[in-house]
């Protein structure tokens, strides 16, 4: 019988994540079926989100202990029960942290010819089109304008960045550590990037965007947020998209000023989720790949080989050791 290597929730954390939370486990292939497909895993998608479905229900089922662990997956179909799918296709959805992995049809979807597949994990994938939708539809950036972004150097912040700039604002990236704010403004046409690790961080944001914020697209909340929303324009937009500063941690922090700075500043703040831009999707991929093919946007992708590695690579995503879209290697496509 065919082993099926995956990597089991041990334990929920209840402080930060680490590796014994995990453990790896030979289990039996699945059988799809009607219905459903036994898709081989090629590709994992790590978020920080990742680590939010272990704190509890989020916008999706919270994962359990002794669950596989949850995870989006681009793979090849190798048995199909379902209309619409052959052996051999290629296709992405929710599975998890396993070498083969069971998806109902009705969730899965066929993944567009254009390669590398890595692309389709990165800039054509969930994070290519959160930051694209987010930015486009809720920060709604006018030429000229000041979008700062925060986690700037991982897989959303650098897109939202770089749409910005080609949208004609100008971007200022806020990250971890001087190397990768260096990064940001020599390799992907940041304006500005601060690194909210240093002393006098939010003095340094204000100092980088003297003409205020018009935009500020949130991917940490916390003490990030809370320096962005002083330096907020009248009018100016707050795209919530995530708050990975609050994921691993028991020791939450709310930031000051709220609401107080958005009533004084008639500030928007709007939260949102990737798939409620679905419609738009097509337009979004279209605009990004011809970004991407012209040159234009770079694509910052960090690949690591092996599923065993899974566990080490999430808590290293979560401590900021990632540039761009951070996934795992399974298995090559065939
Ligand atoms: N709303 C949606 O539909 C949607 C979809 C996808 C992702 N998201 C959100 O997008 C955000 C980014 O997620 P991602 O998966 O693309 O991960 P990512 O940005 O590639 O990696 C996470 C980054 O967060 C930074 N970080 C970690 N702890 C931090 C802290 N305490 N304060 C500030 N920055 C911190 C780290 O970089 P540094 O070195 O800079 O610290 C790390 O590289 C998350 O908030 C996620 O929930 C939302």
């Amino acid at each position: 019988m065919t082993q099926n290597k995956q990597i089991l929730v041990r334990e929920i954390p209840r402080g930060a994540l680490t590796e014994s939370h995990f453990e790896v486990q030979n289990g039996v292939l699945p059988t799809p079926t009607a219905g459903e497909l036994l898709v081989r895993t090629l590709l994992i998608s790590l978020d920080a989100a990742n680590r939010a479905w272990l704190q509890g229900p989020t916008y999706r089922q919270a994962v359990k202990a002794g669950d596989v662990m949850h995870g989006y997956v681009v793979g090849q179909v190798v048995q199909s029960e379902a209309p619409g799918f052959a052996i051999g296709d290629i296709v992405a959805g929710e599975g998890g942290w396993a070498e083969f992995v069971v998806m109902p049809a009705t969730e899965a979807s066929a993944v567009p010819p254009q390669r590398p597949l890595s692309h389709h994990v990165s800039v054509f994938g969930i994070a290519g089109k959160t930051a694209y939708h987010g930015l486009l539809q809720i920060g709604e950036p006018r030429a000229g304008e000041t979008v700062a972004v925060s986690a700037a150097a991982g897989s959303v912040g650098s897109l939202v960045g770089q749409i910005a700039r080609l949208k004609g604002a100008r971007a200022v990236g806020i990250a971890g550590g001087p190397e990768k704010c260096r990064w940001l403004v020599e390799e992907l046409g940041f304006a500005e990037a601060v690194d909210y690790k240093a002393k006098g961080f939010a003095k340094a944001l204000a100092a980088a965007c003297p003409d205020g914020i018009d935009v500020y697209f949130d991917n940490t909340g916390g003490a990030v947020l809370e320096a962005a929303l002083f330096q907020m324009n009248l009018a100016g937009r707050v795209v919530c998209c995530g708050a990975v500063s609050q994921y691993d941690t028991t020791d939450m922090s709310s930031p000051r000023g709220v609401p107080g700075l958005i009533v004084v500043k008639r500030l928007k703040l709007q939260g949102f989720i990737v798939m409620d831009f679905a419609e738009h999707d097509a337009q979004a991929v279209a605009e990004l790949a011809a970004w991407a093919e012209a040159g234009d946007l770079v694509v910052v992708e960090d690949v690591i080989s092996g599923l065993e590695n899974a566990p080490a690579a999430l808590i290293g995503l979560l401590a900021g050791e990632n540039r761009g879209k951070r996934m795992i290697q399974v298995a090559e496509e065939e």
